[in-house]
């Protein structure tokens, strides 16, 4: 006799395939990824992934390797991976990868996701060059440690402290489908992200997007 078995529910995808920098990625649906860079941080960290959880909201984080090395930002690491966060690499601490040698640019990158596998199992598919800053030579020592660079397409200038109104309208009225957004948990004072941050997120799902890590994001892509 035949049982029906109940069918696995599909893992979702955890790792990006190599390539070309990505700023968007046009989906055959209206989906957006959410990026949170320079954490984990001891004061945002938490209230940012309260929130997303409330919301049942995944994102991506890009940690830098050195405050994730304590015990407490490895608990934070090791929270945002069981909460189905994806988790890329923004370097060790946070150094323009564009000044240093070929050596130093690996071992920033190398050093991070050593601590990113010790905690979570896996390492990153993807990093994020801080400031944005990269250039052929960079993006070549990246893919040869296994990461493909995730840049962005709409920055939300978080960074600047413009006030959280001014955060909540650039996420959610510049976003588009396949938009990568761009949102700080550490790195300076984000009290304004973090307010910010609910009324992103329903304000977002109100204009009919779904909210999608970044390897979830690439996965969807519309074939060209
Ligand atoms: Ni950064």
């Amino acid at each position: 006799m035949f049982v029906a078995r109940p069918k696995p529910s599909p893992t979702p995808p955890s790792t990006v395939p190599p390539g070309p920098p990505i700023r968007s990625v046009p989906t055959a649906g209206t989906r957006v990824a959410l990026t949170f860079d320079d954490g984990p941080n001891g004061q945002y960290t938490d209230a940012i992934l309260a929130t997303l959880a409330r919301h049942r909201a995944p994102a991506t984080f890009f940690v830098c390797g050195k405050p994730a090395s304590d015990a407490a930002g490895a608990a934070q690491l090791l929270r945002m991976h069981r909460a189905g966060h994806a988790i890329g690499n923004h370097t060790y601490d946070h150094p323009r990868l564009t000044t240093l040698d070929d050596a130093e640019t690996a071992r920033q990158l190398r050093a991070t996701s050593d601590v990113v596998e010790r905690i979570t199992g896996q390492r990153p598919t993807t990093y994020r060059p801080p400031g944005g800053h990269h250039d052929a030579r960079v993006n070549a020592i990246a893919a040869a440690e296994g990461m493909r660079n995730v840049l962005w397409d709409i920055d939300t200038r978080d960074w600047s402290r413009p006030g959280a109104d001014a955060i909540v309208h650039s996420a959610v009225n510049d976003a588009r489908n396949g938009s990568i957004i761009l949102l700080h948990d550490g790195g300076g004072n984000r009290e304004q992200t973090v307010a910010a941050l609910e009324r992103i997120v329903t304000g977002l799902r109100a204009r009919g997007f779904s909210l999608v890590t970044v390897p979830q994001l690439v996965a969807a892509a519309r074939p060209a």
